[in-house]
């Protein structure tokens, strides 16, 4: 496949491979031989065990999707601060998303991004932290571009499904990329707001929403994250607390 990316530090070098387990687990090894340099992507045109969040697989056909792993160097950036990645991720992906279907494209905290209530991109993120530092991290992103048939109950979706037509993988590949890069050199030039928009697009930010609190369901309203990324709600009784997943998650639909 002819890839000609118009990016200077994600995609500098790039590791194409026509089927891997997993990109996550290649730049992961990769990583560890000290054969990926800072911006590093690992693509596959097909995945044959994809993982997830909370150890889940992550289902994507093989020569229709996007799958890849962004290799990081982050420099003094510290752990308490590290959800500035998976908020990079997060808007690089929505704005591929938004400008490639009709519907509202939101992020789903932590990661995920939706178009309405469907799943259109999972981001896993693994991050190797020295200290208090960052040292490197592994940015697996997933994005449904061509597949067909997904499961309704699963609530997922693809730019096809959502547009009614096929999309060039390629050129949406090399999008990512850039959006990626450009969210990036935003962070890098503002650590404190660079990422703000993050918040802005928030799925279901300010709307009453079920989730699941310690095991307990209960309704809040999303407010925004913290600097740790952790999502602060509005409890119905006005309290205002930020919770991490360890605590809250969003109820099934
Ligand atoms: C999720 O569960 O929502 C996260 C899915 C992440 C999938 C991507 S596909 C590329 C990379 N390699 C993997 O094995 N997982 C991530």
């Amino acid at each position: 496949m002819p890839l000609a990316l118009r990016t200077s530090i994600i995609g500098g070098q790039l590791l194409e491979y026509d089927s891997l387990e997993s990109t996550n687990k290649t730049a992961a090894e990769l990583l560890a031989l000290s054969k990926v340099r800072h911006g590093a992507v690992v693509l596959a045109h097909e995945q044959t065990d994809g993982r997830g969040q909370r150890g889940r697989s992550w289902i994507s056909r093989s020569g229709l999707d996007i799958t890849i792993s962004i290799v990081l160097r982050p420099e003094g950036l510290r752990a308490d601060a590290q959800f500035a990645l998976a908020k990079i991720a997060a808007l690089a992906v929505h704005d591929v998303v938004s400008h490639a279907v009709p519907g509202e494209v939101r992020i789903k905290w932590p990661n995920d991004v939706l178009i309405e209530r469907r799943k259109v991109s999972g981001i896993l993120i693994k991050n190797e932290v020295i200290g208090e530092l960052v040292m490197s991290s592994i940015v697996g992103i997933g994005l449904n571009v061509n597949s067909t048939g997904l499961d309704p109950d699963l609530v997922g979706t693809s730019l096809a499904m959502e547009g009614g037509r096929s999309v060039d993988r390629i050129t949406l590949f090399g999008t990512l990329c850039e959006r990626f890069e450009h969210w990036w050199l935003r962070w890098g030039q503002d650590r404190e707001h660079g990422l703000d928009a993050y918040s802005e697009r928030l799925w279901a930010r300010g709307r009453w929403t079920d989730v699941v609190l310690d095991e307990q369901p209960i309704s809040v309203r999303p407010m925004d994250v913290d600097a740790t990324g952790r999502l602060i709600v509005e409890h119905e009784d006005g309290r205002v607390l930020a919770y991490g997943l360890d605590r809250l998650r969003f109820a099934p639909r």
